[in-house]
């Protein structure tokens, strides 16, 4: 419509005066922000654009793979594929606070991030794909200086590298970049994609991370995935993702008693992230998710069903 080709034009042209033949980094995570932002800045300064992708490790199944594929194949983006997962998992050995695991990752991320940009001389930008939400939600609260939660990744890295900032969608909310994303020819599975945190799985697996663990919830996970697209039910939800309990419980297969892990499911409406309420699925969907996940995934023994609204719990559990 008008208003979403207004915007990218204006964008474009905002960009390409700011930026002119400068050199432009852009972390991308290949969540909807990233992505558009990405296709956006392409648009606005082409080959002056570099793409690095950082797989923490704490992605779901196959999910880095699928992201360069969808650029290398529908775009001449110049993206780079940095493996850095066992670093990662290395870094956060032992470690259970939630928000220590933010900045580790933060952190780790940083370190890894400005190593590869300093590879190329000429940087000045470097973009991010800010929402609205994210600006208020960890800025102030009530003229109060308060993090709720630390949402971003490349936080302080501007700063530290002497990098200046392109936040092209600093005053939109999700939806107008889901709109601007479509408009630039962006794949539907990928516009329609639910938002996913900067730290990833890391936040889901409570308690320690382990390299099992993470595996554990990948394949939940994509079950939990699956049914939801194969049940047309994907699309009604703002957010579905499974958590791994740092607990295990009794049950029973066979004739043999189990003692293993514990997975909630959480899946809520929204329209921007600050306010949720959880979906009503119906019974008989529940219990066959229930029943796939405990039947094939080794290590689980129950599953649960998230009933809470935000506020007062938040949409994660870390
Ligand atoms: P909460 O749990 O605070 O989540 O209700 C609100 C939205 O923010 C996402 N979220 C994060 N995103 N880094 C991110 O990039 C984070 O550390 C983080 N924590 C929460 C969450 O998935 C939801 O969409």
């Amino acid at each position: 419509d008008w208003t979403t080709i207004n915007f990218i034009d204006s964008s474009i042209e905002e960009i390409k005066n700011k930026v002119g033949n400068n050199k432009v980094i852009l972390a991308l995570s290949g969540g909807v922000d990233s992505s558009v932002a990405a296709v956006l800045l392409h648009k606005a300064v082409k080959e002056n654009l570099i793409c690095i992708h950082v797989d923490h490790g704490m992605m779901r199944k196959n999910e880095s793979a699928d992201i360069i594929k969808m650029f290398k194949d529908n775009y001449d983006l110049n993206v780079i594929h940095i493996d850095a997962s066992e670093l990662f998992l290395s870094k956060l050995k032992g470690v259970i606070d939630p928000e220590q695991k933010r900045k580790i990752i933060g952190n780790t991320f940083i370190e890894i991030f400005e190593n590869e940009a300093r590879k190329f001389h000429d940087v000045e930008y470097l973009v991010q794909g800010t929402l609205y939400p994210d600006v208020i939600e960890s800025v102030s609260v009530k003229g109060k200086s308060v993090t709720i939660k630390t949402h971003h990744n490349v936080g302080g890295l501007p700063e530290k590298m002497n990098l200046k900032l392109i936040e092209p969608f600093r005053e939109l909310f999700k939806d107008e970049v889901r709109a601007i994303g479509r408009e630039l020819g962006l794949p539907e599975i990928f516009i329609k994609r639910h938002p996913f945190p900067g730290p990833g799985l890391a936040v889901r697996v409570l308690g320690e991370i382990t390299k099992e663990r993470l595996d554990i919830l990948r394949d939940v996970d994509e079950i939990f995935m699956n049914e939801l697209i194969d049940k047309n039910i994907y699309d009604k939800i703002w957010q579905a993702f499974s958590v791994l309990l740092p607990i295990q419980t009794v049950g029973v297969m066979g004739d043999n008693r189990t003692y293993e892990n514990v997975i909630a499911l959480r899946a809520v409406t929204s329209t921007d992230g600050m306010t949720a309420d959880w979906f009503r699925f119906d019974y008989e969907f529940l219990e066959n998710v229930s029943n796939k996940i405990i039947r094939m995934v080794r290590g689980v023994n129950r599953v649960v069903y998230d009933i809470s609204s935000k506020p007062p719990a938040t949409i994660e559990w870390e």
